[in-house]
């Protein structure tokens, strides 16, 4: 069953919040290199997978990208979106991606920021963007990284000492894939946890060739605005590719 947690009210409501501060993960260290990554979009027919309340739809956009079509699981992240950021050569669908259909080669640029940790069947779905791209489309994605999703339990995977001080972080489960549940704003947040091989080869083995990948490090003036950030020194929360069909 696909899990639909951004339409749980007490969740969305304190993932909405956070996405309202002016300094949080995604806008200092996500989203700069998941941008960072795009071709230019001008005049693109794009796919954005987990759109989400829409900006990068609309950035897009902002670009000249020809057309976006943003498709999410969730009413309440698409409620904002068509609020927020609609757009005529924006189609907001109320669509998981498991269960999207099109016509093969219709895009030329497919995204997803930090949706494919929700989805349980990467095999299938990564054949399925494959066959929506056009030859030579790019496939652009970020996830959380596989060393942040391994471990079983939901505890903070930081190790302290005994001042308090964070000592190491805990990796451990690696090679056991699959399902996890994780405690952000609620508890029995479903992921699924993947070793970096398994992403790779999937993506090769449905035809992509990887381009180039990105573990984000903060500048000096992001750990300032959030001094969370400086954690990403020592190991990297999110893992972004770009692979080419
Ligand atoms: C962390 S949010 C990211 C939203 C947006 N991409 C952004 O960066 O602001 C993850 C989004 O993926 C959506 N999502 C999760 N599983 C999905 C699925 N199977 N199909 C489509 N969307 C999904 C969620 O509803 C949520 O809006």
């Amino acid at each position: 069953m696909k899990q639909n947690i951004y339409d749980h009210p007490e969740f969305f409501h304190q993932y909405h919040a956070l996405r309202q501060t002016p300094y949080n993960f995604n806008s200092l260290l996500e989203q700069p290199a998941f941008k960072s990554l795009l071709p230019n979009v001008t005049n693109l027919q794009m796919l954005d997978i987990g759109c989400g309340m829409g900006e990068f739809a609309y950035y897009c956009i902002e670009n000249d990208a020809k057309h976006v079509t943003a498709i999410d699981v969730s009413k309440n992240m698409l409620t904002i979106a068509q609020r927020e950021h609609a757009h005529a050569n924006i189609d907001y669908c109320l669509q998981a991606l498991e269960d999207y259909d099109v016509s093969p080669e219709s895009y030329d640029c497919i995204t997803s920021s930090l949706s494919l940790h929700y989805v349980k069947d990467f095999d299938t779905v990564i054949g399925k963007i494959a066959r929506m791209l056009r030859p030579d489309g790019v496939f652009i994605f970020s996830m959380e990284h596989p060393i942040v999703t391994a471990r079983k339990t939901v505890e903070d995977n930081w190790i302290y000492d005994d001042n308090g001080n964070r000592s190491h972080y805990a990796v451990d489960h690696y090679q056991h894939e699959g399902i996890r549940e994780q405690t952000w704003f609620i508890d029995g947040v479903v992921f699924y946890h993947r070793s970096i091989s398994t992403i790779i080869n999937t993506l090769i083995a449905h035809g992509f060739t990887i381009e180039k990948m990105l573990e984000p490090l903060p500048d000096i003036e992001s750990i300032q605005k959030l001094p969370a950030l400086e954690k990403e020194l020592r190991r990297p929360s999110f893992l972004l590719i770009r692979a080419k069909k």
